[in-house]
C-alpha cells in the first residue's frame, strides 16, 4: 500500500455531449466527482480531475445542420457554455479538453493500430437503419421502438431501460426514426468490428476481481452479458458522420463512443503537456519504481456497460492502464419525478445559479449521496428545509452569533477548555474522510452536522450574549467561549471544505486564513485575528423557489417556441383517448392541482400498516394484451411476474388503451385478490389505475425504470 501522499490519482466524469446545455441532472456527476478530487488534495494527494466535451456523432451533426452552423461553431460555443456552468458551480477541473482534439485523433489512431496488431478488428456488411428524410444512417440514440427481449416499447436502439439488454437498433421491433418520425429503412453498409469475445476471459476476471466494479455490478455483467459469448462491438459508422475518419479506412468514422473514452487520455495527455509530465505515468502499466496511478471513473448507471466492458478491454487489448474504480450513480429526479420541461422541473444549472447559492446544491447533493445507484431526489421544500436547518441553521449560525466579540481581540492565546469537542470533533475526522474516500458523502454530512449540533449546544449552554453583557468581568470568557466557537467552525469549515469550496475560503477569511489541509482539522488555532463577520449564506425561501420554477417553466415554453416544427413524434406513442377529451399523458403544467378528486371521492377510513400489507402489490409486465370483444370494458391481459410467473387478468380499460401499446409497459398488480370467476374466464390478479373527478380516463400506474416485474410495492 502506497504511504498516503505517495497516491497519484486521476479522476474523471462522464464526457458532456457538445450538444446541450448542463442542468441539474448531470451536476449530481459533477459535483460527486469534484467533491472526491477537492477531498483527495485537501489530503495531500496529488489528484488531478480531466473531463472534455464529447463532441462527435449524429446528434451533433443533426443539431448543427438544424441551426445552419458547423459542428465545430456548435462545439466551440456549447463548451463556452459548458465551461461558465461549471465553473458556476466551483467545479474544478485541472483540464478540460474535448474530443475534437488532435490529441485525441492522435491517441484513437494509436489504440486503433495496437487493436488492428492484435486481429482485433474485422470488418463485415451490416443492415443498418437508415432514415430516408433526414439522409443519414441513424445513429442508435435517433431510433426507437420496443425490446427486442423483454418488448417494452420506446427504448433506444443500443440499450433498453427496461430490462437493461444491449442489442442494436436493426434489433428493435416497430423502430422509427426520431429525426423526422419516418419509418427507417434497412441498408447494407460496411462496418469494422472490435471482436470482443478473444477478450472474454480477461473481462470475467476483471469485472469480479479487480475490485473496480461494484459486487452488484459485477453480478450484473455476469448476468446481462459475460454469460455468454460476447457481440462484436461495432466502432464504426459510413458518412456522413462529425467525427474523426478511420485513418486506414477511408470513408469510414470511428463511432462516438469510440472515441470518447479515449478523451479521458487525451485531456491527461494535455494536462501532461503543459506541465512537462509523461502520459505513461498516469495511463502506462507502472514500472518497478513506480506503481500505477489510480484511475477512477465517475458515471452514470446509464452507461455502466461503455465503461465496464468496452472501454476495459480497449484499454487491456491496447496495453494502457486499467480503471482502477468505476463509480456509478443513479440519476435525478425533481419533487419525485424525471425532470420534466412540461411540469417546469427541467432545470438547466445556468437557471438555478439565476436564483440560488451553488453551494447549496452541492451541499444538498453530498447530503443525498452514499456511493450507491439509487436515484438521488431534489424535492425542493427538502432541499430548502435541509440548507436552511443545517447550512443556515448550525453552521453558520456558529459563526454569526459569536464571531463578533473577538473582532477587537482575535482567538484567545490559549486554547481554553472546551470539554473535549474539539478534539472529539477532530476524532471524528477519519470516519468523515473514510466516508468521503467510499463517496458515502451522506454519511459523511451527518458526522459533520453532529459535531456542529454539538458546538451549538456549547454556544447556547454558554450564553455568550450573557457575558458581553456582564462587562469586563466577563471578557476573557467572553473571549474563551467565542474562540472554542470560533474554532469549531472553523474545524467544521475543514471538513466541509471538499462540498463548500467558496464557504471556506470565506470561513478562512474570517479566521485562519485559506484552508489548505485536513490536518487543519486537527488542531486549534490560538491568537489568530478575526475579521470583521460577513454574511455566509442566507435562507432559502419560497419565493427564491418559486422564482426558480418559474424562470424554468419561460425557459422551456422559450425553447418550445423557438424550436421549428419537426415532424419528431412524441416519445411515447399516444394512448388511445376520448374524442376531443384532454391527452391522457399530459401532466397539469402549472398552479396548484385541483382539489376535485378529493372532494368528490373523499379519503377512506384510517387503515393499519397490516391492513395495508395484507394487499400484495407487485410491478408485472404486460406480455400480451387483447380485446374481449363481447365486453364493453374490458382487456384481457397475460401479465409476468418475472421468469414463468404470469397470471391473466381482465381489466376494464378497454377504450383508454390500445392494446398494442400496452405489451411490455410495466404495471401495477394485485397479486394476491381471490381469483374472480368472470364471464369470460377467471381474473386472477387486478391491474391498478386512476380514476376519478377531474378528468376522464383511467391512469395506470407505472414504476419508475428499473424496477422489476415481481418487485413488491412497500
Ligand atoms: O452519456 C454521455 O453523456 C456521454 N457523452 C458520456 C461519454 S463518457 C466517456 F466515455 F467519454
Ligand atoms: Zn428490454
Amino acid at each position: 500500500m502506497a504511504a498516503p501522499h505517495d497516491r497519484r490519482i486521476l479522476v474523471t466524469s462522464a464526457l458532456p455531449y457538445a450538444n446541450g446545455h448542463i442542468h441539474l441532472g448531470h451536476l449530481v456527476e459533477y459535483v460527486q466527482t469534484d467533491v472526491f478530487v477537492r477531498f483527495q488534495k485537501l489530503r495531500g494527494h496529488r489528484a488531478i480531475y480531466l473531463c472534455a466535451d464529447d463532441t462527435h456523432g449524429t446528434a451533433i451533426m443533426i443539431r448543427a445542420r438544424g441551426e445552419g452552423r458547423s459542428e465545430r461553431a456548435l462545439v466551440a460555443a456549447m463548451r463556452e457554455a459548458h465551461l461558465a456552468d461549471f465553473d458556476g458551480f466551483q467545479i474544478a477541473f485541472d483540464h478540460y479538453g474535448s474530443t475534437d482534439s488532435d490529441a485525441n485523433r492522435r491517441l484513437c489512431d494509436m489504440i486503433w493500430s495496437r487493436l488492428r496488431a492484435r486481429g482485433l478488428v474485422v470488418s463485415r456488411d451490416v443492415r443498418q437503419l437508415y432514415d430516408p428524410e433526414a439522409g443519414v444512417f441513424l445513429a442508435d440514440r435517433f431510433v426507437k421502438g420496443c425490446c427486442p427481449k423483454c418488448g417494452a416499447s420506446d427504448q433506444y436502439g443500443d440499450s433498453c431501460e427496461a430490462c437493461g439488454a444491449a442489442y442494436t437498433p436493426a434489433d428493435l421491433v416497430e423502430p422509427r426514426s426520431t429525426l423526422s418520425g419516418a419509418r427507417p429503412e434497412v441498408r447494407s453498409a460496411e462496418h469494422l468490428f472490435v471482436t470482443l469475445e478473444p477478450l472474454h476471459d480477461f473481462l470475467a476476471t476483471w469485472t469480479r476481481s479487480s475490485g473496480a466494479i461494484d459486487p452488484r455490478i459485477a453480478n450484473y455483467l455476469a448476468g446481462h452479458f459475460l454469460g455468454e459469448p460476447l457481440r462484436d462491438w461495432d466502432v464504426s459508422r459510413p458518412a456522413p458522420y462529425f467525427g474523426f475518419e478511420i485513418p486506414d479506412a477511408p470513408g469510414h468514422f470511428w463511432y462516438v463512443w469510440f472515441d470518447a473514452p479515449v478523451g479521458y487520455i487525451a485531456a491527461t495527455e494535455e494536462w501532461c503537456a503543459a506541465r512537462g509530465e509523461t502520459l505513461a505515468t498516469w495511463w502506462g502499466r507502472g514500472a518497478p519504481n513506480e506503481p500505477p496511478a489510480e484511475i477512477h471513473h465517475f458515471i452514470g448507471k446509464d452507461i455502466t456497460y461503455f465503461h465496464t466492458l468496452f472501454w476495459p478491454a480497449m484499454l487491456e487489448a491496447a496495453g494502457l492502464a486499467l480503471p482502477t474504480r468505476v463509480r456509478i450513480h443513479g440519476f435525478l429526479t425533481v419533487n419525485g419525478q424525471k425532470m420534466s420541461k412540461s411540469r417546469g422541473t427541467f432545470l438547466l444549472a445556468r437557471t438555478y445559479l439565476e436564483h440560488l447559492d451553488p453551494g447549496m446544491l452541492r451541499y444538498f447533493y453530498a447530503a443525498k449521496l452514499s456511493g450507491g445507484i439509487d436515484d438521488v431526489d431534489l424535492d425542493l421544500d427538502e432541499f430548502a428545509a435541509k440548507v436552511n436547518a443545517d447550512l443556515v441553521g448550525k453552521v453558520v449560525n456558529l459563526a454569526s452569533r459569536t464571531a463578533r466579540w473577538l473582532e477587537a481581540t482575535g482567538l484567545s492565546a490559549a486554547y481554553p477548555d472546551d470539554g473535549g469537542l474539539f478534539a472529539r470533533a477532530a476524532a471524528d475526522g477519519a470516519e468523515i474522510a473514510a466516508a468521503y474516500e467510499d463517496c458515502d458523502t451522506a454519511r459523511a454530512m451527518r458526522t459533520i452536522m453532529l459535531a456542529a449540533d454539538r458546538a451549538n449546544a456549547y454556544v447556547d449552554a454558554e450564553q455568550p450574549w450573557k457575558l458581553a453583557k456582564a462587562g469586563p468581568a466577563s471578557a476573557a470568557r467572553l473571549q474563551d467561549v467565542a474562540s472554542v466557537a470560533l474554532n469549531l467552525f472553523r474545524q467544521i469549515a475543514v471538513y466541509l471544505a471538499p462540498v463548500l469550496p467558496a464557504f471556506a475560503a470565506q470561513a478562512g477569511a474570517l479566521v485562519g486564513g485559506p484552508i489548505r489541509s485536513w490536518d487543519e482539522s486537527q488542531r486549534p488555532l490560538t491568537g489568530s485575528p478575526v475579521a470583521p463577520f460577513q454574511p455566509l449564506m442566507k435562507r432559502v425561501e419560497k419565493p427564491h423557489l418559486d422564482a426558480l420554477l418559474a424562470a424554468a417553466r419561460a425557459e422551456a415554453e422559450r425553447e418550445a417556441a423557438a424550436r421549428p416544427p419537426t415532424p419528431v413524434p412524441a416519445p411515447a406513442p399516444p394512448p388511445a383517448s376520448h374524442s376531443g377529451g384532454p391527452t391522457m399523458t399530459t401532466p397539469p403544467t402549472t398552479g396548484p392541482d385541483s382539489a376535485e378528486p378529493l372532494a368528490a371521492e373523499p379519503l377512506a377510513p384510517e387503515c393499519t400498516i397490516d391492513d395495508f400489507t395484507k394487499v400484495d402489490l407487485r410491478v408485472a409486465r404486460i406480455v400480451t394484451a387483447e380485446e374481449v370483444p363481447e365486453a364493453k370494458k374490458l382487456l384481457k391481459l397475460t401479465v409476468s411476474f418475472g421468469g414463468d410467473a404470469t397470471r391473466t387478468v381482465f381489466a376494464g380499460i378497454k377504450g383508454f388503451h390500445a392494446p398494442e401499446s400496452l405489451v411490455g409497459r410495466l404495471v401495477v398488480v394485485v397479486a394476491n385478490l381471490a381469483p374472480r370467476q368472470m364471464k369470460f374466464g377467471t381474473s386472477e390478479g387486478m391491474v391498478v389505475a386512476a380514476s376519478g373527478a377531474g378528468a376522464p380516463g383511467v391512469y395506470l400506474l407505472s414504476p419508475d425504470s428499473g424496477a422489476l416485474p415481481g418487485m413488491r410495492l412497500r
